[in-house]
This record gives C-alpha cells, sequence and structure tokens, in this order.
C-alpha cells in the first residue's frame, strides 16, 4: 500500500536498534512498496546519541524513508503508531538478580503501556524484545487496555532460528529445508526447543539425529546461545536479535505459511497451558493475524517435563510483578 506506516523502536540509541533501524528502513520489514515513518524514543540523556543515528538514516538515503523523528517524550514516540519494537530496557548489571530486572524493567513497561493506550494506533502490533521479554509483554498490554491483548507480542524468534541453524549445520541442510521447528515457553534458558515434528528436507528430523545429541547438545546449545555469543563476542547477539525481530514482525505482518515461534497470549490456548501467560508457541501466519499450530501430540513425558519447567518459570515471573497486574 502507498501510505506511510509509523514504525515505533524504543531503545533507539543502543545495540540491537543499530542493526534494526536500518534494516526496518531498508525495506526488510514491509517490503519494498511501502514507505515509513521512523518515530525512535530512547532516555533523556541518549538524544545525542540519537541524533547521530538520524544522521545516519538520513544519510543512508533509503528511498522508502519518508522521515525520522527522535524524541524521548512518549506521547511522540508513540503516536499513531502502526508497529512497536519495544527493545528498549535496561540491562541486567553484575550481581543483579532476575528478580530484580524484573522490578525494574517491569516499570518501564508500566509507563510504555500507557503511553501505548493513549497514543498508538488502535490496530498497533507489537513485539517486546527487551527483557525479560515475555513478562515484560504481559504489563505492557495490561496497561494498554484499550488495545487488543492479541497484539502484543514478545520476542522467541531468535530463540527458534538458532534452533532452525542447529539443525541445519548438524544434518548438512540450508536452514530453509528445515521446517516444522517449535520453541515452546519463554523467552530464557528454560525454553524448549522441541524438534518432535520438525523436518529436513521433508524427512523426520529425529531419523536423522539421535535422541542424545538432542538432549545432551541441541537442546542446551540453543538454550544458552545468548550467553555463548557474549562470552565469544564480549558483546550481547544484537545483530541476530534485530534480524529476528524483523523476521517476527514481518511473518506477522505479510504472512507465512512456515511454523514460526511467537510469544503471544496464552488465554484460550489448546495444549491446556496456564492462561494468562506471555507464551511462546508455533504459529502460522495470514492476512495480519496468527494462529496457534493446533492438533500437535505433545503428551509424552519428554514433551510434558520441558514443557512445564518453562511455564513453572513464566508464572513466577508473573507472580514476582503480581502488583504491577492489579
Ligand atoms: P542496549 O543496552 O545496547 O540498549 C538498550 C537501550 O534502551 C539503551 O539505549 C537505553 O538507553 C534504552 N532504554 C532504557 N530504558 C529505556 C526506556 N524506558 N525507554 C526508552 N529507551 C530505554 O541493549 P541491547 O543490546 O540493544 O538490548 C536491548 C534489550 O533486548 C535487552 O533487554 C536485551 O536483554 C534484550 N534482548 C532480547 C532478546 C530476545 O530474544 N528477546 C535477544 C537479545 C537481547
Amino acid at each position: 500500500s502507498s501510505d506511510v506506516k509509523k514504525v515505533t523502536v524504543t531503545g533507539g540509541a543502543g545495540q540491537i536498534s543499530y542493526s534494526l533501524l536500518f534494516r526496518i528502513a531498508s525495506g526488510a520489514f514491509l517490503g519494498p512498496d511501502q514507505r515509513i515513518k521512523l518515530q525512535i524514543l530512547d532516555l533523556p540523556f541518549m538524544q545525542d546519541s540519537l541524533k547521530g543515528v538520524q544522521m545516519e538514516l538520513h544519510d543512508c538515503a533509503f528511498p522508502l524513508l519518508d522521515e525520522v523523528v527522535y524524541t524521548d517524550d512518549m506521547s511522540v514516540g508513540f503516536k499513531d503508531t502502526d508497529y512497536a519494537f519495544l527493545v528498549g530496557s535496561k540491562p541486567r548489571g553484575p550481581g543483579m538478580e532476575r528478580g530484580d530486572l524484573l522490578k525494574d524493567n517491569g516499570k518501564i513497561f508500566v509507563g510504555v503501556g500507557q503511553a501505548m493506550n493513549d497514543n498508538a494506533s488502535r490496530d498497533c502490533k507489537t513485539i517486546v524484545v527487551g527483557n525479560p521479554a515475555n513478562t515484560n509483554c504481559l504489563i505492557c498490554s495490561h496497561y494498554a487496555p484499550d488495545i487488543d491483548k492479541k497484539n502484543f507480542t514478545a520476542m522467541t524468534r531468535l530463540d527458534h532460528n538458532r534452533a532452525l541453524a542447529q539443525i541445519a549445520l548438524k544434518t548438512s541442510a540450508k536452514v530453509t529445508d528445515v521446517q516444522k521447528m517449535i520453541v515452546w515457553g519463554n523467552h530464557s534458558p528454560t525454553m524448549f526447543p522441541d524438534i518432535k515434528s520438525t523436518t529436513v528436507d521433508g524427512k523426520v528430523a529425529r531419523d536423522l539425529v539421535d535422541r542424545k545429541w538432542e538432549e545432551d547438545t541441541f537442546i542446551p546449545v540453543v538454550q544458552k546461545r545468548g550467553a555463548a555469543i557474549i562470552e565469544a563476542r564480549k558483546l550481547s547477539s544484537a545483530a541476530s536479535a534485530a534480524s529476528a525481530a524483523i523476521d517476527h514482525m514481518r511473518d506477522w505482518a505479510k504472512g507465512t505459511d512456515e511454523w514460526v515461534s511467537m510469544s503471544i497470549p496464552s488465554t484460550g490456548n489448546p495444549y491446556g497451558i496456564e492462561e494468562g501467560l506471555i507464551f511462546s508457541f508455533p504459529c502460522t501466519t495470514s492476512n495480519g493475524e496468527y494462529k496457534i499450530v493446533e492438533g500437535l501430540d505433545i503428551s509424552d513425558e519428554f514433551s510434558q517435563k520441558n514443557i512445564k519447567v518453562t511455564t513453572d518459570e513464566l508464572v513466577s515471573e508473573r507472580n514476582f510483578v503480581e502488583h504491577l497486574l492489579k
């Protein structure tokens, strides 16, 4: 379509955004026919840095980029926005417990939810990237009661893509040959990368890789990939996170027949998973809507055990921020 879509990115001066903004502006998100206005948010003391980002976006002379606004004012940053990439959050500092992170970032997402409720398009599609992404998303959605809960999602696509890559490498296949991958649960080391349904070039993945490799190597490698990147690069996985955020939002906006893992509201899910969480499910997408893949058999002990661990963690995170969800 020819009208301009407004795309908001928070944490715009951070590492992930330094990849993300340029890919959005280049057309990697909404395609070569969609003009874009970027609305970039970061904290007051990051505004100089955002000015530099705006200068570079101008200097790319992206044909699709109509306008770049940067601000620390959420009523400007979320004004009429059609798509929101919520990347901005506080990183975990030394000695900080996950609980402290939940509390600090939880507060950020109260304000973001309220600002979205007051300013964003009622159809705005949102991805939360900032950690702890699933629970931040739950809080954000709670504070935006006038926007449909289904429009608030969190990112487990990076975990999904990591799982695709590991299977492709192991079986010497192309990544596009690997299908029906699933990541269940939380974006955290408890996530459950599940290859029970996965096929590689039409063949059953579990016939190509042995169970020992799956359980002792594949699953922990995917679960701990973030830490391994930090160890190797001394910086977090920013470019691949940005790429996954584009994949998630593009597939949601434009549709895909592939199974993709999206953290979405669990209420009404067909698998009996605790309601009222933001939980990663296998989804397909069309016409701007996602739909959980139904009819999978997850009754075996291995699946049940792994799904329980990650569900329990999400329930405990929700309990931790209960005071924010009243
Ligand atoms: P970064 O620290 O480089 O950038 C974060 C930016 O957010 C900073 O510029 C900061 O000023 C800004 N910020 C903080 N509070 C804000 C607020 N209230 N409003 C607007 N901006 C705010 O971090 P990086 O590497 O870009 O990562 C961002 C987040 O993404 C982190 O929480 C990280 O853990 C998470 N992440 C999530 C992944 C996922 O798969 N869901 C994968 C990788 C990272």
